[in-house]
């Protein structure tokens, strides 16, 4: 049999994740010709050679490779891999979202010129086959808006807040304690990690590519116990979400109240809910990160790249991203910016002076312009209008209407 040659870059929770699976499954299908990693000294022998990113020993394997899994940490490295690997044709297996989603546009170039194959399931939620579900089997159907919950750290923060009652600063000490969280959580945290997400599922799903830099991306830094409160005390909870409005042009990552099946998903649990034109409702829930989820979806990947011709089955378009008017619950943890807010807001629904909240009607990009100029600001989208009159009806004490 004609062995797949397969060459592993990262040797880190994702790589590790992969080479556990490869050994268990034992599939003659595949010969893992060596791994690279960055820093040779840290890495014990294992059973394949292990060689350092670079060198001559990793350009033979890599012209000998036909499958290229990279799984590094390191961002322009990463990018140069994959494009390399895709430049000289070979099947490339990405677990790394930022690389992909800020290079998107000329990644999914040197693909279609190369006419190689391009897979990253383990880039967003990991073991759940989203991916897999939009280019293949809803290939041939419109998607019409999907939201998500896609990063494991901040929903693991967020239930620790609501169901235990820790402050922000302790539940992502928990967090990092656990392995959940890196030394640096900003991604995470931010809401960037999932604005990458959004956009790799955006582009599986249309065809657009976002560019992350554009959207508007709001992450739970800011959250207090008050705000957690707030909606634990009115039946909701907090969830970072991922948006996708494909129909009306919308795309954001913000905390929402949420009250539906998302709001079930707790700890490092990740889920998409999707509108498709004739599936209607679905909603995937799974493991979104960690050695096992990350090298199940590599292994799947793997599996699936020997089938297949094409990941990319719907044409590339450009993205236009429209604006919305909606609701939106605004901390101002600096109230000196409260004159900034009255000029970015068209209308105060109500506000709660003790707690130093307001209920707003505003348009999206208002709202990035506020974040601009008052960083330290939370906003967290009211979806649904059931939730606004919730709060709109139980701060009428401090409220005033324009
Ligand atoms: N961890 C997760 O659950 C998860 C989930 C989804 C996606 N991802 C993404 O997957 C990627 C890997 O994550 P991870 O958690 O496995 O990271 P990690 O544990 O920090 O491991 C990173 C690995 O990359 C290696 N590396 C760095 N630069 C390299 C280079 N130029 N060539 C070859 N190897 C290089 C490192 O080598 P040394 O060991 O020598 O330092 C290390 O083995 C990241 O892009 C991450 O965002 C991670």
């Amino acid at each position: 049999m004609n062995k797949k040659k397969i060459l592993l870059y990262g040797f880190g929770t994702v790589g590790k994740g992969f080479y556990h699976i490869y050994q268990d499954k034992k599939n003659p299908a595949f010969e893992l010709i060596g791994i690279i990693v960055k820093n040779l000294t840290k890495h014990s022998p294992a059973d394949v050679p292990i060689h350092a990113y670079n060198t001559d020993n990793e350009k033979i394997l890599f012209s000998q490779a036909d499958v290229i899994i990279e799984c590094t940490s390191n961002y322009g490295e990463g990018r140069d891999i994959i494009l390399n690997a895709l430049e000289n044709g070979k099947t490339v297996i990405s677990a790394s979202k930022k690389v992909l989603a800020e290079n998107l546009s000329e990644i999914i170039q040197v693909r279609e010129k190369h006419k190689a194959k391009l897979l990253y399931e383990a880039a967003a939620a990991a073991s759940i086959p989203v991916f897999k579900a939009l280019y293949q089997h809803f290939s041939d159907e419109k998607i019409k808006n999907f939201k998500a919950i896609l990063n494991g750290t901040s929903n693991f923060i967020l239930t620790k807040m609501e169901a235990e009652g820790l402050s922000y600063t302790k539940a992502l000490e928990q967090a990092q304690q656990l392995g959940y969280a890196e030394a640096d959580p900003f991604l995470d945290v931010s809401g960037w990690d999932t604005a990458y997400k959004l956009t790799l599922l955006t582009f599986a799903a249309t065809g657009i590519i976002l560019n992350p830099h554009q959207l508007f991306i709001e992450g739970i830094d800011n959250l207090t116990f008050q705000d957690i409160y707030l909606a634990k005390n009115n039946g909701l909870k907090i969830k970072l979400l991922a948006i996708a409005d494909i129909e009306k042009e919308i795309y954001f990552v913000c905390p929402a109240f949420v009250s539906d099946e998302l709001a079930n998903i707790d700890e490092a649990f990740n889920a998409i809910k999707i509108e498709y034109e004739y599936a209607k409702s679905q909603f995937y829930a799974g493991r979104g990160a960690g050695k096992e989820a990350t090298g199940s979806a590599i292994w799947g990947d793997l599996n699936l790249s020997q089938n297949i011709l094409d990941t990319h089955t719907k044409p590339v378009q450009k993205a236009t991203l429209t604006n919305t008017y909606g609701y939106w619950f605004i901390r101002l943890n600096e109230p000196s910016y409260t004159n900034v807010l009255y000029s970015k807001v068209k209308e105060i629904l109500t506000y709660n002076k003790m707690q130093n909240y307001y209920i707003v009607h505003a348009s999206l990009f208002s709202l990035q312009e506020l974040k601009k100029l008052a960083p330290n600001t939370q906003i967290i989208r009211i979806e649904h209008q059931e939730t606004l009159k919730l709060f709109t009806q139980q701060s009428v004490s401090y409220s005033f209407q324009f």
